[in-house]
């Protein structure tokens, strides 16, 4: 049942055995009819991942296969797969229509059928009535919805996005990106999506693959890799998240300054890190916890306070450092100077390996 499944796949540009790998022995599945965003910084190879699926590049070693058949050997034309470019160049002397309706043609459908296909596919992307413009007449963003159209109206069995979505404003991005989601739904498409930001990656994946420096450093359902991050690198790439120093203690809590936590998983006595999202503070009032003497308070200052329409974000000082908090508590807002008592939910704290 697997749509795409790399095993131990490496890639090495050039003949120079010394050059540096661009991808190091990886190996994930996306399972046929599910979407997959990879995820990472600049250079950790997600370009490169496409291209091996999409046989734009061999792999160095390691095998891929498609729908169960080994197609490390075989070419673009062998796999059915399309797939819309980081660069999403369009054909500079076709007009849109003909844009769209290119690989239709190249695959022997009838002209006027290219084009009603090519027109409801610009119509799925908000594209009307821009059918007789050329690319240097369109802007960036509309350029980028036709390079959309044209590989959806393929409508191939594995689609393949390279940051699909990067020259759209805030409010296209999210249309578009739930469009691309619905049409994959609804064909059962199986995507692999390449994208720099976590937000997306969370509102549209099945599984998301995080990869740092040509490895992959965690992949899982979007509630796994933010609500249980394995490293600092994950905490920090998907979300935001101050990473604290702490200790793990023998009876198997973690003290984290005054405050003792529970990890999900054991973890041995030493040093360990604690990864704590910004919504996962609970702001208690300085007094209170203090005569109660809980025990399991951090006593905290006020510093700066940003009110952000839905939620505020406040800056404290504590003996653990500047703490970050988001809080959609809007009826009580602090002002700079108050004192408080921070403790932590069970949602959004992670302890991962120190030091
Ligand atoms: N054609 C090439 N020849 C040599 N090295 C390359 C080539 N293409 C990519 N690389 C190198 O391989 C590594 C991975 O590149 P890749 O394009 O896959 O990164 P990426 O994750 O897509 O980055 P970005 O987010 O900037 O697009 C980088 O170090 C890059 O410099
Ligand atoms: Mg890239």
């Amino acid at each position: 049942m697997n749509g795409i499944e790399f095993r131990n796949v490496t890639k090495r540009y050039g003949a120079d055995k010394n050059a540096p790998l661009a991808v190091k022995g990886i190996s994930f599945e996306v399972p046929a009819g599910t979407l997959t965003t990879i995820l990472g910084p600049s250079g950790c190879g997600k370009t490169t991942t496409l291209r091996m699926i999409a046989g734009l590049e061999s792999p160095t070693s390691g095998s891929i296969f498609m729908g169960g058949r080994d197609v490390t050997t075989l070419g673009p034309a062998e796999r059915n797969v399309s797939m819309m470019f980081q660069s999403y160049a369009l054909f500079p002397h076709m007009n849109v229509i003909e844009n769209v309706g290119y690989g239709l043609r190249m695959s022997g459908v009838k002209k006027d059928e290219a084009t009603a296909r090519a027109r409801e596919a610009l119509r799925g992307v908000g594209l009307v009535g821009f059918d007789e413009r050329l690319p240097s007449e369109l802007s960036g963003g509309q350029q980028q919805r036709v390079a959309l159209a044209r590989a959806l109206v393929l409508e191939p069995a594995v689609l393949l996005f390279d940051e699909p979505l990067s020259n759209l404003d805030a409010r296209l991005r999210r249309e578009m990106r739930e469009e691309i989601r619905a049409l994959q739904q609804r064909l059962k498409l199986t995507v692999a999506y390449v994208t720099h930001d976590q937000s997306e990656a969370l509102a549209v994946s099945d599984q998301i693959i995080v990869m740092d420096h040509g490895v992959i450093a965690q992949r899982g359902t979007p509630e796994q890799l933010y609500g249980r991050p394995e490293s600092e690198f994950v905490a920090g790439f998907m979300g935001e998240a101050t990473v604290f120093p702490a200790v793990a203690q023998a009876d198997g809590s973690v003290a984290l300054g005054p405050l003792r936590l529970q990890p999900r998983h054991a973890v041995a006595p030493g040093s360990v890190k604690v990864a704590v999202r910004p919504e996962a503070w609970r702001i208690g009032a300085a007094d209170a916890d203090a005569e109660a003497g809980a025990g399991n308070g951090l006593p905290a200052t006020l510093r700066k306070a940003a009110y952000l329409g839905s939620f505020y974000e406040y800056g404290f000082d504590t003996t653990l450092g500047p703490v970050f908090v988001v809080s959609t508590d809007l009826s009580r807002p602090l002002a700079a100077g108050a004192q408080a008592t921070l403790s932590l939910g069970a949602h959004g704290v992670s302890v991962v390996p120190g030091p």
